[in-house]
């Protein structure tokens, strides 16, 4: 199955890429801040076509078109182009996510950085990979050493769950904290050592469900701000390599 979701990943990667740089049609969603473009929606739209002549009774739950429920097992989590603000002011970074549950259980998931052409990949219990070269968090635990991401969401201007004082605070004790748009790339930086963390408030099952999958596999540790167990519905994640996780969460849980 991994291999159709790579498949589907270059084919909509390719629209989205085509669409790069053109005049755009946007339309915007719970506020001016919150996009959705046209090629979000022939990504979307190309990707569950495929799903559906290949896995007709398969569930979905897609960003632009919500959920379509089944009776299967399996549903898939798609995120069409995550980092839309990045796309539609001509910023080359987002990425398409598509994670596959079993039984509520993420069973594999890819992220695809459309510009840089990698695909990250992983399956359960068979390590994650960036263009098949097996990935692996950083080993450093010292978070004064540590490059941290993150996000704020769209209705950042309420400040929710002090998004802004976590940051403030983490940005003193830090080497430094980068926000690159893209949650999904986000993680698979987590999951190749290139960021040592990332924590972000609100987020969707979209734009997580692979990225977890991926750091998990690289041997990284996703967790609520409290250090607990969460499932891809959770609106708080931190993601880490493991070793500054317990320094993260005492910023975190406040
Ligand atoms: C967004 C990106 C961004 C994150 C936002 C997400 P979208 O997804 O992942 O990095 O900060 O919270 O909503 O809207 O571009 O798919
Ligand atoms: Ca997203
Ligand atoms: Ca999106």
């Amino acid at each position: 199955m991994i291999h159709d979701i790579i498949q589907i990943s270059h084919e909509a990667g390719g629209i989205v890429r085509e669409g790069f740089g053109k005049i755009l049609s946007i339309d915007y969603k719970t506020n001016e801040a919150n996009l959705v473009t046209d090629v979000d929606k022939l990504s979307e739209e190309h990707i569950i076509e495929f799903i559906r002549k290949k896995y007709p009774d398969h569930g979905i739950l897609a960003e632009e078109s919500g959920e379509s429920k089944s009776g299967s097992e399996y549903l898939w989590i798609i995120d069409p182009i995550d980092g839309t603000t990045n796309f539609a002011h001509g910023l080359p970074i987002f990425s398409i996510s598509i994670g596959l549950q079993k039984n509520g259980k993420t069973i594999a998931g890819v992220v695809y950085d459309i510009m840089q052409d990698i695909i990250y990949a992983a399956e359960s219990g068979s390590g994650a990979f960036a263009n098949s070269q097996k990935i692996n968090v950083s080993t450093n635990d010292n978070l004064a050493h540590s490059v941290l991401a993150t996000g704020f969401p769209y209705n950042i201007s309420e400040n929710p769950e002090n998004a802004l004082e976590k940051f403030n605070e983490l940005i003193k004790t830090s080497r430094g904290i980068r926000r690159l748009g893209s949650a999904a790339i986000d993680l698979c930086y987590v999951a190749k050592g290139v960021f040592d963390g990332f924590w972000e408030v609100y987020l969707h099952p979209w734009d997580i469900c692979a990225g977890k999958l991926i750091v998990e596999e690289a041997e990284g540790l996703v967790t609520g701000f409290k250090g607990e167990e969460v499932d891809i519905f959770t609106r708080r994640i931190l993601a880490t390599n493991g070793r500054i996780h317990s320094r993260m969460v005492e910023f975190l849980r406040k």
